[in-house]
């Protein structure tokens, strides 16, 4: 066992410094490298969290034996394809939300995970929040009977300017739809 784990981030937007700061705050794991095919990116979050390589092609990345672990942080549509490539070059996959945007391509992944024996987890971080924890406690211990039905009413906006952030954002092709397929899956 090595002493620490190397670690990768492919997609160097918004949602990366997140991993980035976690990576940091794990004793055992090491920002080896980060990817993003606009070089900006991958340089900005290479040089704020000390990463040691930065490349515009994810698979230099991949092909690195210094990287057991990626935090897949693209666009969500290319999740799966980018995931299916880390599990080959048998790194570990750690998704963003959601885990793609069609079931097909989200067994695919699973399926190349499972094949190439890595380790798959997506982030959805509220079902960690106390508050979701007891509900599905509740349910699992049987106190509310049989559900037989649920209803759920989420009050989820985003602005026009958040979708015009990205070009990717609110697209059926990479987004998958728009609130309810980006932001209730959490
Ligand atoms: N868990 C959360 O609360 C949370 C919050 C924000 C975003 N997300 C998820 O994170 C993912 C990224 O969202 P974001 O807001 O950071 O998007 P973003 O557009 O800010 O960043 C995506 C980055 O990926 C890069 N990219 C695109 N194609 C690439 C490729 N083939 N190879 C390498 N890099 C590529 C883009 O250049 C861009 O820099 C989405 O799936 C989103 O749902 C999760």
């Amino acid at each position: 066992m090595k002493d620490k784990l190397g670690y990768g981030i492919i997609g160097c937007g918004v949602i990366a410094p997140w991993h980035a700061r976690a990576v940091k705050n794990i004793p055992g794991a090491e920002l080896v490298a980060v990817a993003d095919i606009l070089p900006e990116m991958a340089e900005k979050i290479k040089d704020e969290f000390g990463a040691q390589h930065a490349y515009t092609d994810y698979h230099e990345l991949l092909a690195r034996d210094d990287v057991d672990i990626v935090s897949i942080c693209v666009p969500s549509g290319l999740h799966a394809a980018v995931g299916i490539d880390a599990a080959r070059a048998g790194k570990h996959v750690l998704s963003e939300k959601p885990i793609d945007i069609t079931l097909e391509n989200i067994d695919n992944l699973v399926a190349a995970c499972r094949e190439n024996n890595v380790k798959l987890a997506c982030i959805f971080q509220r079902r960690t929040s106390p508050m979701w924890q007891i509900v599905k406690r509740t349910i699992d211990e049987g106190k509310l009977g049989k559900m037989v039905l649920a209803s759920a009413y989420l009050k989820y906006f985003r602005s026009q300017e958040y979708y015009d952030s990205a070009g990717w954002r609110g697209t059926w092709a990479l987004d998958g739809g728009g609130a309810l397929m980006n932001r209730a899956s959490i």
